[in-house]
């Protein structure tokens, strides 16, 4: 059986990549939803539509376990899914979502106030900042949307972020960290680090050893993965613009599949 990874689009191609660098071996498979995306400025109704059609599908291809690596899905969608979605059609499935991992490398990163900037819909659900406080009691957590980046990362916008990055970062001036809690985030990861001076927190860097060490401690479902080093990737929709932002994310060309959910 295959590991799934879903994003509202192509950002979690960055996610994809660094799990697959990490655990080679396995088989995955990727559905970005882009004929969907974005995800960032909708209601939690809407997304956990989006999210269980993308779940039918990734699970009737022969999923064992789906990692979540949309944030805004993560936030909106994880538990619903979690305790709902998969009772229902695939007790014996698995979903991970990326908001409990990369909390943890937040508060591990130590400081008393964590920032994060996430979508819309990421801020609005507060899912980072409850599951911040249930981990340290004691922490404060800033939040600020931050709607113009996914634009700007998607269409090879990264010489107009400055500004626009010096600008959403003023609000975490007292914060001793950040979370980057979007996928698409982790394109400029560089850029903040350099604008940040405290630990930033990027999910390609945290879902591949945690995924890993999910895997450690569940054998039941780690014996039940193939390992033949395949990869798959899909997408809802393609354009000629879409193929070349994969490219730039994956670092090679990919041969994306469109498929229909
Ligand atoms: N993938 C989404 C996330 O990580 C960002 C893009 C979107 O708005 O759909 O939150």
């Amino acid at each position: 059986m295959t590991i799934g990874v879903f994003d509202s689009g192509l950002g979690g191609l960055a996610i994809a990549r660094a799990i697959a660098e990490l655990l080679p071996a396995y088989d995955y498979l990727y559905l970005g939803d882009t004929k969907r995306v974005p995800y960032g400025n909708r209601s939690q109704e809407t997304i956990h539509g989006f999210t269980a059609r993308a779940l039918d599908f990734l699970f009737e291809n022969d999923c064992r376990l789906v990692v979540i690596a949309c944030n805004t899905a993560s936030a909106e969608s994880l538990r619903k899914s979690q305790q709902e979605y998969l009772p229902r059609n695939y007790p014996d499935r698995r979903i991970l979502g990326v908001i409990i991992p990369t909390a943890e490398a937040a508060v591990e990163a130590g400081g008393r106030s964590v920032g994060v900037l996430a979508t819309m819909s990421t801020v609005e659900s507060g899912a980072y900042e409850r599951e911040l406080k249930r981990q340290s009691s004691e922490i404060t957590v800033v939040q600020r949307p931050a709607p113009l980046l996914v634009p700007i990362i998607e269409n090879d916008g990264l010489k107009y972020a400055g500004p626009i990055l010096d600008d959403y970062l003023e609000g975490f001036e007292s914060t001793d960290s950040l979370i980057l809690g979007c996928t698409h985030y982790c394109v400029i990861k560089d850029e903040v680090r350099r604008r940040f001076t405290g630990p930033v927190v990027s999910s390609d860097e945290v879902v591949p050893p945690k995924l890993a060490d999910y895997l450690r401690r569940h054998p039941e479902i780690e014996e039940t993965l193939s390992k033949r080093g395949r990869r798959r990737y899909c997408v809802t929709d393609l354009t000629s613009s879409y193929a070349s932002f994969a490219g730039r994310l994956a670092g090679a060309d990919l041969p994306l599949e469109v498929v229909s959910i």
